[in-house]
């Protein structure tokens, strides 16, 4: 079983390498070391020239405890580490931001800075983020550098497109974390679940009655968020499409954010193909049919108004009905308030869904926005009931349950 110390530190004993070179986007580096270390890893900064400018060795040794190493020919830094043992010492070099100039030197094959020595002399897989303006980004001299760079086995994650610091808008933004994140466990995950891409729903959803109003319901989406967690932290590449919640994006996947059903529908329908999709979301049934566009005024003396619900897409009935892509296990849940397993077992065969996680949400279950539920597992081989326990231990369990299936290649 991986425990949540496991999924959320998943890459305790990894010694990660990280080159901040000069860019606008070096700041955010500081939240790169800081995330990297919250998930295990330690982490050794190396600060280019020009990255200096942007952050201070300072703020990178505060968060990340450790020396951080600016010059090829520091007499203390060779004696103490030498650039060799910084390159062969990492089990990943990670080069964010990636600027034009230390790639077009990497290309090369300089070794003229601390930098690009290491770059030159490591063994480690290297995974660039690049980030630049987007005419730089787009010139022929970088596109050619790049390329180079990726048939030589580097990887990359971004740029993204968005509005730039110089003002333009284009491509060139760096990656959000979490990709970087998700890039860097992708490198290392060997979990059980590895080459997998899944699918997880969770959360309530928001259907607009007018533009301040709307239809919603208690979920938090803290099973569904522990869900996509512990698939990630198995290894599999998850997307998490998520609906308005308060608590805060897992790490390491891909999260989409919605605030309607048809939203989250488009959204699933997006991220295929995948092999697993978990529909944890609790979407609502009905959408006012046609929303005002204008706030509902309350006049004295008006009648109440009422509204005209439509009925929304079923999204795991969607799923499981996929003729070309359905995902090869789709997992349903069944928020019940009596007669749990029964209706739990109509839900699965109405929706053709392979497993259903029923629970109790009854008054005093404390399951809606608590932080414990206690399910009923119901494949077409049985029912089967767990103890009351955390939802990211139900989350974890789920995650066995899921690697298990697809080990024997059956569904349940
Ligand atoms: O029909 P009911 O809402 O009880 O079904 C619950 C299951 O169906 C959950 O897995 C939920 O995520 C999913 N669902 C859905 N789209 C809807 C309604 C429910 O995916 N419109």
């Amino acid at each position: 079983m991986w425990n949540i110390a496991r999924v959320m530190r998943v890459l305790s004993g990894k010694s990660i390498l990280l080159i901040v070179a000069g860019g606008i986007a070096a700041y955010k580096s500081l939240e790169l070391v800081r995330r990297l270390k919250d998930r295990g890893a330690l982490v050794r900064c190396v600060l280019t020239e020009a990255g200096a400018r942007f952050v201070t060795p300072l703020s990178l040794a505060a968060l990340s405890g450790e020396k951080v190493h600016q010059d090829l020919f520091s007499l203390t830094d060779e004696v103490e580490m030498g650039h060799i043992r910084l390159a062969r010492e990492a089990d990943l070099v990670v080069v964010a931001p990636a600027t034009a100039d230390l790639m077009a030197r990497m290309q090369a094959g300089m070794a003229n800075d601390l930098a690009s020595a290491i770059l030159l002399a490591t063994r480690a897989p290297i995974l660039l983020a690049p980030s630049m303006n987007t005419a730089m980004w787009e010139h022929a001299a970088t596109q050619a550098n790049l390329k180079s760079l990726r048939q030589r086995g580097c990887k990359t994650v971004g740029p993204q497109d968005g509005d730039l610091a110089c003002g333009e808008v284009g491509a060139g933004r760096l990656a959000e974390l979490s990709d970087i994140l998700a890039a860097i466990d992708d490198g290392f995950s060997a979990g059980p679940l590895k080459g997998l891409r899944a699918l997880v729903t969770s959360g309530p959803t928001h259907e607009p009655i007018d533009p301040v109003r709307f239809i919603a319901n208690r979920s938090s989406g803290k099973q569904g968020h522990a869900i996509a967690a512990a698939l990630a932290g198995a290894g599999a590449k998850v997307t998490l499409v998520s609906g308005p919640v308060s608590i805060p994006d897992p790490a390491g996947m891909c999260v989409v954010h919605v605030e309607t059903a048809e939203q989250m529908l488009a959204a699933c329908q997006k991220s295929l193909p995948a092999d697993i999709a978990v529909c944890a979301a609790a979407v609502a049934d009905w959408k006012v049919k046609t929303p005002a566009g204008q706030k509902l005024k309350k006049a004295k003396g008006a009648a109440v108004p009422s509204l005209e619900l439509a009925t929304n897409p079923d999204i795991l009935a969607t799923l499981s009905g996929l003729k070309k892509e359905r995902p090869r296990l789709v997992v349903g849940f069944a928020a019940e308030t009596q007669n749990i397993s029964a209706h739990a077992k109509a839900k699965l065969e109405a929706k053709g869904a392979d497993w259903i996680l029923a629970n109790d949400v009854s008054e005093g279950s404390g399951t809606f926005g608590g932080d414990s539920n206690q399910v009923h597992l119901i494949t077409r081989s049985g029912i089967e009931t767990w103890p009351r326990m955390s939802k990211s231990h139900v989350a974890q369990e789920l995650a066995e349950r899921v690697a298990r299936a697809f080990k024997k290649g059956k569904k349940a």
